[in-house]
């Protein structure tokens, strides 16, 4: 398939991008390179031997997305672009808006318009709020706690809207836990632009000597040390996610599906942080600090649908998460060191 990744210079959209490319589908690029920038995309190149053209554009820009699934005769879409940041979406919720729901709004209109109607789209464990029982599946009801989770929400009407009012459209929403790790070849990573919100990129900064210490959100939730559980999952098991969610949606015989993206096991940040001292033999400095408005006790996921429907389970481990994301850090010091 020709296959349109906005936000595929980004973290997920990169690794996301070579998992595609080596099942031989034709892929192009719409980043406006807010948070990523234009030298993921050589890598993604060099890595998969493909090639993967960028149009700079903002999804905001309905002609220019027109314009580009015309030029590449694209067939479906796989949505990653969108704002992250739950402390920003608190602090500026109007960029938060404009940028994901209306970015989204544009897209969809768009892509009616060439009658391309296969969407995959980044959605995020937030959408469950506060837990009411674990693992979290999909009927759990949804709820938001900040800005950021309610746009991911709003999308997801949307989309249901969408679906409903049309059913040749195929539409998977894919409800991510927490994407850590990188590629083997350390070329693509999590590297955002100014201070990493998400925790494994700052752990990889502290052990890199680029922030002095973690400052770790809550020691007194009722959790085994006190400290958040979350759902951490490869990379390039969510990359392969994407891969069989766009199988899935040529052979569905609905027009929307919702899928957890997460292993079913939760760790600590203190597990992270031991796990990651562990396996790449540093040292990373943190420091207990009060909890973060908004955040959660434990949360992970039940991958049971993914399992069953799209064939999906995810194989890599705690000890590949954190090697992996190491190696990444320590690759891009020495691609800095040079250039
Ligand atoms: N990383 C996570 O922990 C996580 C968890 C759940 C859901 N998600 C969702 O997955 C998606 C991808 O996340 P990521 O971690 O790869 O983030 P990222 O910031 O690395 O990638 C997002 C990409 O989208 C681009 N972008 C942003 N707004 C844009 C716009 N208006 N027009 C064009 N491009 C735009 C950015 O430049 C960036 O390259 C996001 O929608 C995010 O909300 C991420």
């Amino acid at each position: 398939m020709k296959i349109l990744l906005t936000g595929g210079a980004g973290y997920i959209g990169s690794h996301t991008a070579v998992a595609l490319a080596a099942l031989g589908h034709e892929l192009v690029c719409f980043d406006n390179l807010s948070n990523s920038s234009a030298d993921v995309i050589e890598r993604v190149e060099s890595i998969s031997g493909a090639s993967f053209p960028l149009v700079v554009g903002d999804i905001r820009d309905g002609d220019g997305l027109r314009q580009a699934m015309t030029d590449h005769g694209v067939e479906a879409v796989v949505h990653f672009a969108g704002l992250k940041a739950v402390g920003e979406s608190v602090a500026d919720p109007v960029r938060y808006y404009d940028n994901n729901v209306v970015g989204t709004l544009a897209l969809v209109g768009a892509m009616a318009d060439c009658a391309v109607k296969t969407l995959v789209f980044s959605s995020s464990a937030t959408v469950y709020g506060q837990p009411q029982y674990l693992p979290l599946d999909e009927n759990h009801p949804t709820s938001a706690t900040n800005p950021y989770g309610r746009t991911k929400l709003m999308i997801e009407e949307m989309l249901a809207d969408i679906a409903a009012a049309d059913p040749a459209w195929r539409i998977g929403i894919l409800r991510y836990f927490n994407p850590v790790g990188a590629h083997d070849s350390g070329m693509i990573g999590e590297d955002p632009n100014g201070i990493p919100n998400n925790l494994m990129p700052y752990i990889s900064r502290v052990a890199g000597g680029r922030l002095p210490e973690l400052s770790v959100f809550g020691a007194d939730y009722d959790t085994p040390d006190g400290t958040g559980v979350r759902d951490y999952v490869h990379i390039l098991d969510l990359a392969a996610g994407h891969a069989a969610a766009l199988g899935a949606l040529a052979k569905l015989d609905r027009p929307l599906s919702i899928w957890n993206l997460g292993t079913g096991q939760g760790y600590s940040v203190l597990d992270m942080v031991a796990a990651f001292e562990r396996v790449n033999a540093v040292k990373v400095p943190y420091r207990l600090s009060p909890r973060r408005a908004g955040d959660v006790a434990s949360c992970f996921a039940s991958p049971d649908k993914a399992k069953a429907e799209l064939a999906w389970e995810a194989s890599r481990g705690l000890d590949a998460m954190c090697a992996s994301s190491w190696t990444f850090e320590r690759a891009r010091a020495m691609r800095n060191t040079k250039a």
